[in-house]
């Protein structure tokens, strides 16, 4: 793999696909945290990821493998991998079990239209949950509108954007820099920045709040808030295929009462944006010991914050 720098794979969920994307039996191929993996929806509708590769003779799971009720068997001899445990619940051909076929099974669970994946570098439990979003489901807002995109950057440098206020007038064209302020929650496990601006709109003009709160460095809200009785929403998760690789989800709903007009405004421009991010994303290196100047004070706190994510490097 290309070396630019990047560090290791951070602690923490991610987005692995779509709910809509996978129905009852589909069993599909995925990578992740450089592990190749297979996810799969058991007859009972659970959402499963195991690793993909069977203890027998290797075979990939999702390469021909089908679901049997909450297992999933191998394309090759017709091993069954129990979703949930990863252990091989049946061999069609033989009664007695070994006691090594097993394949790993990852915790995973299923909120905000996303499915998600626990990864932890050490092996460690989840430590905490994904939060769910409540403006999915209420009456008042409209249904989600999903974007995804993957970009050849670590996944530490997309996030690293949010608390990057400069960058915005050079790369977004927009008229100077926001002001912004961070605070942290949850013993500094979450970061919420709140930025401040003016903008025109479609109905007028406002005094703009544009509040994101991040879990992790994969998880986060955005909220746009300041037109009178309108609500702009999105969650969004980032993933790390590899160190160079990310894939970023977007799920974006608003006020029922906005969707037509500020709603689809907010959406095509928050879509629109990642694009211009593109250029220097693709082609910039990671800097471990960046040279940060006077009034890069945002930036030293988001490094200093990224950092508590990484195991320590075996
Ligand atoms: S390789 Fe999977 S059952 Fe043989
Ligand atoms: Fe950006």
């Amino acid at each position: 793999m290309e070396d630019r720098g990047s560090p290791g794979i951070p602690n923490g969920w991610y987005a692995v696909g779509w709910s809509k994307d996978l129905g009852v039996g589909d069993v599909q191929r995925i990578r992740y945290f450089e592990n190749d993996m297979v996810l799969f929806r058991t007859r009972s509708g659970v959402a499963r990821v195991l690793d993909a590769y069977c203890p027998h003779l290797g075979a990939h799971l999702a390469e021909g493998g089908r679901v049997q009720g909450e297992s999933v068997r191998c394309p090759f001899h017709g091993w069954e991998y129990d979703g949930k445990s990863g252990e091989c619940a049946k061999i069609p051909y033989c009664a007695r079990i070994p006691a090594k076929a097993r394949v790993r099974a990852w915790d995973v669970c299923e909120l905000n239209h996303m499915i998600f994946v626990w990864h932890h570098a050490e092996g460690k439990a989840p430590s905490w949950e994904v939060p769910a979003a409540t403006q999915y489901g209420d009456a008042d807002w409209s249904p989600v509108r999903t974007f995804e995109i993957e970009v050849p950057v670590h996944i530490q440098d997309m996030a690293e954007n949010n608390l990057d206020p400069v960058h915005f007038e050079y790369v977004h064209k927009m008229s100077g820099t926001p002001d912004t302020e961070i605070s942290f929650e949850k013993d500094g496990r979450v970061l919420n920045a709140v930025s401040y601006s003016t903008q025109e709109t479609p109905v007028g003009t406002f005094d703009m709040q544009l509040l994101r709160e991040t879990w992790g460095l994969g998880l986060g809200t955005v909220e746009s808030s300041g037109i009178p009785g309108v609500g702009l929403f999105m969650f969004t998760s980032t993933s790390p295929i590899d160190r160079n690789t990310t894939v970023s989800r977007w799920a974006l709903t608003t006020t029922n009462n906005s969707v037509d007009i500020a709603g689809e405004e907010w959406m095509d421009n928050i879509t629109k944006g990642v694009y211009d991010d593109m250029r220097i994303w693709t082609n910039k290196v990671h800097r471990a010991e960046p040279v940060f100047c006077e009034a890069d004070a945002l930036l030293v706190e988001f490094r200093k914050w990224a950092k508590q994510f990484y195991s320590p490097v075996a």
